[in-house]
């Protein structure tokens, strides 16, 4: 069996929640009926929003120590890296439930995004995103508190959540807000340098590079020691253009995956969203091109966004991506080759593996 077998991870999962609903039912000073709420709606709230996904992000620390430590590991050993991987997964859950508020999306992972379930709402959405962000320090203290990398692991997770966090606002304001309302859409801000600086932060950190640092941190190496740094900025520097690359795919599936295979709707074009697929086009396009991105991205109107996918389409935006990936496959093998020492490429392979032509 692979350490990184589904089933396993999953079985971390449930006994991380459990403690939490636990924690929950011995709140002080509530009365009984009011923790049996409590736990009866968190117990819908945390299998809805947390397990679910594709689940790289937290199985890549499983890997990560299992890479560091060039053997199998302990079943002690297993259960830590999956905790840790499991915090990756709700800092993941966190930011969705907030995401898909402020991108007005329909649906996640197959489902209605959780503040649009009937008996949750944006007013519940907003403190449970808040929560979920929580209960990672609070499952970080209960089993790490004694380990002498606790302080490094916590501010790893507040590290990332700023850097995410300032990306998010570089991505939501690609057209800024000016009295309250959205300003007129401003192509030139559509630049890959904006594009670049805004994927660094809301992705790259998250989604990669916290999961190979907490690997690294939880198999004792000191960032600012002669070893651990050089080990932190390789894993850095790989991070970003993996990073890159997986939010470039992104995009490219917001706009042309089908949403019973992505899971999601996608929102980009409406929401004006600095997309690697309006910077490319926007590279490219001639006069009349560019007039037809003037007059309909941005807008809520089903009409204008199938106009903006069909000049996506015109200008084989598509291939050019196709291309890019190829490109960029051959880049990150090369790159990976180079990391020393050399069993460490293989945590890296892990994640190349795991994104290359993904489908969702
Ligand atoms: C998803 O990217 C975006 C993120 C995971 C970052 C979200 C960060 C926040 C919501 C900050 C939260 C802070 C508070 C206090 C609310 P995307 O929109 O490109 O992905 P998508 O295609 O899956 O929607
Ligand atoms: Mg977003």
């Amino acid at each position: 069996m692979s350490s990184t077998d589904m089933e396993s991870f999953l079985a971390v999962y449930k006994q991380i929640e459990s403690e939490i609903i636990s924690d929950i039912q011995g709140l002080p000073a509530l009365s009984d009926n009011v923790k049996a709420q409590l736990a009866e709606y968190y117990s819908a709230c945390l299998p809805y929003t947390v397990p679910g996904g594709k689940m790289t992000r937290g199985l890549t620390v499983i890997k990560g120590v299992e890479v560091l430590k060039q053997r199998s590991l302990t079943d002690e050993e297993y259960k830590d890296a999956a905790i840790l991987g499991w915090q990756v997964e709700w800092l993941q859950a966190f930011f969705l439930v907030a995401d898909d508020i402020m991108d007005g999306s329909i649906t996640r992972r197959g489902s209605p995004c959780w503040y649009r379930c009937p008996n949750v709402t944006q007013d519940n959405a907003i403190n449970d995103a808040l929560i979920l962000e929580n209960m990672i320090y609070q499952t970080i203290r209960r089993h790490f508190r004694s380990h002498p990398s606790y302080v490094q692991l916590l501010e790893l997770f507040i590290d990332t959540t700023f850097q995410t966090e300032v990306g998010q606002h570089i991505d939501t304001n690609g057209t800024p807000y000016s009295n309250g309302r959205r300003a007129k859409l401003d192509l030139s801000r559509f630049t890959l340098d904006r594009y670049q600086g805004c994927v660094r932060y809301k992705t790259c950190y998250y989604s990669f590079y916290l999961s190979c640092a907490l690997a690294l941190a939880y198999c004792g190496y000191d960032p600012e020691g002669e070893e651990g740094r050089a080990l932190y900025k390789k894993a850095e520097d790989v991070c970003m253009i993996l990073g890159e690359y997986f939010q470039i795919q992104d995009d490219v599936l917001d706009a042309f995956a089908p949403p019973e295979v992505l899971g999601k709707i996608g929102t980009d074009i409406e929401d004006a969203k600095c997309s690697w697929l309006v910077c490319k086009a926007l590279e490219i396009a001639n006069d009349e091109q560019r007039t037809i991105l003037e007059e309909n991205y941005g807008k809520h109107d089903p009409v204008g966004v199938q106009k903006v996918k069909d000049l996506y389409k015109e200008m084989n935006l598509e291939g050019l991506f196709v291309a890019y990936e190829e490109e960029r496959k051959k880049t990150c093998d090369e790159l990976i080759a180079k990391i020393e020492p050399e069993h460490f490429q293989e945590l890296f392979k892990f994640l190349l593996s795991k994104i290359y032509k993904r489908e969702k």
